[in-house]
């Protein structure tokens, strides 16, 4: 059997701590944070307080909890999915790290069997006589708080399927699953992208993207000699392929589909392109090449044709994550109107909610003039058609009219 060995059991309630208090609540050096690795696996999705991880835990330290979940967040193994509370979640790596707890197995109370762990997935096949202490497998990058976007910015990594979206982003990466980000505008599509693949190259789709915008296209230049000569200057395409990089199709749905085709045999299994423009020049994509594409379905002209659509296996929705609004500082009380105008939205009442994009400038506006003057810009800045409804939320919320930011009379 090469079953791993079950982690001590964590009591099924709290009243049930006794047998780990005292002198039993010495562990060996990494057997909490095994223990704390397995609360976090089994509650894959939800993150957590170390105080609810410990009383998990059968009321176990809280301090002793936090310092194990800092050291699993520090080698990737956890994360931290908020700063206030301070919460954390489980990553891809999580798991392994409670299976390869290093402590024997307790005896087993006769007739009695430790809660089976259906497909458990260890770290590595363990051969038969595998040791316990299998370390786990390398960490990926650790996530453990905000990510540095290229541009300087913080971006707050949000869960994407029980772990960090940047995470989960580089994992589809590294199987070769091109990933299709969709939502409204502002929502954070861009940020996740850029975040997750610090060696991105971007092309901004839009109606009049060209073939010469991807792959390249001949330009003049003048050499050391002052001759002129037409020389192929390749794309964004073509470097990114070259120096497996990400290339980033921001709004690919925008561009005409003929144009967007020259990408997708670098995407396929040739990860080839032939160049005609350059002669029949030959691009092999080197390891590491990988295509990500943004999306906004409700932007006019969008077309989410098969061809792309089949092409990209992974399509990740995005919304914006009002919680994330709250931590970041932005006026609870324009959060409440952008949470009432999206479930107005859900229900089909309005066609527009204010996305953390809105939220943000409302916030630097409101700095600057005030949170009347923002909420006022915030019915200003609505589509005309939903702009009565906005004004009526904005009302409830802040108890009076606001109007659209305008000049008045002269001074
Ligand atoms: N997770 C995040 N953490 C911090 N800032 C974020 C996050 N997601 C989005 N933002 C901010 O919200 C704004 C809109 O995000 P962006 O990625 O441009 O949206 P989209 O690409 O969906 O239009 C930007 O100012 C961005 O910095
Ligand atoms: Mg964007």
């Amino acid at each position: 059997m090469t079953t791993p060995p079950a982690p001590t059991p964590a009591p099924a309630t709290a009243g049930a701590a006794a047998p780990t208090t005292g002198a039993a609540a010495r562990l060996r050096n990494g057997e909490l944070r095994a223990m704390v690795a397995r609360v976090l696996a089994d509650n894959h999705g939800t993150p957590l307080t170390p105080r609810a991880i410990a009383a998990k835990l059968g009321g176990r330290s809280s301090g002793a909890v936090g310092n194990a979940l800092k050291a699993l967040a520090d080698q990737g193994h956890a994360f931290t999915a908020s700063a206030a509370p301070l919460t954390y979640g489980a990553t891809a790596t999580t798991d392994s790290v409670a299976a390869a707890t290093i402590t024997p197995t307790p005896p087993r109370p006769p007739g009695t069997t430790w809660a089976a762990r259906p497909n458990r997935t260890s770290a590595a096949p363990a051969p038969a006589t595998a040791p316990a202490a299998t370390p786990p497998a390398p960490p990926p990058a650790p996530v453990t708080g905000p990510v540095t976007r290229p541009n300087g910015t913080p971006y707050h990594p949000r869960l994407l399927s029980g772990m960090p979206d940047v995470v989960a982003l580089r994992k589809l990466r590294d199987a070769g699953i091109p990933a299709l980000m969709y939502g409204p505008p502002g929502t954070g599509k861009t940020s996740a992208v850029e975040a997750a693949f610090p060696d991105l190259l971007t092309v901004q789709g839009d109606g009049d993207t060209t073939v010469a915008d991807l792959v390249g296209e001949y330009a003049q230049t003048v050499d050391g000699n002052g001759t002129v000569r037409y020389t192929f200057i390749h794309g964004p395409l073509v470097r990114a392929m070259r120096e497996g990089r990400t290339l980033f199709i921001d709004d690919a749905t925008l561009i005409p589909p003929t144009v967007l085709a020259v990408v997708y045999p670098a995407m396929d299994g040739r990860r080839q392109i032939i160049i005609k423009a350059n002669g029949g020049e030959i691009i092999d994509a080197a390891p590491g090449f990988y295509v990500v594409a943004g999306h906004n379905p409700g932007v006019h002209g969008a077309v989410l044709t098969d061809a792309l659509s089949s092409r990209f296996a992974a399509q990740i929705h995005v919304s914006t994550d009002y919680d994330l609004a709250t931590q970041l500082k932005i006026d609870k009380r324009a959060v409440k109107i952008a949470r009432n105008l999206a479930t107005r939205q859900a229900n089909g009442e309005t066609g527009w909610a204010p996305q953390l994009r809105e939220l943000l400038a409302f916030q630097k506006i409101a700095d600057v003039l005030g949170a009347e003057a923002a909420a006022g810009n915030l019915v200003g800045t609505a589509p005309e058609e939903d702009r009565a409804t906005v004004a009526a939320v904005v009302r409830q919320v802040f108890g009076k009219d606001l109007a659209p930011l305008a000049l008045g009379t002269r001074i």
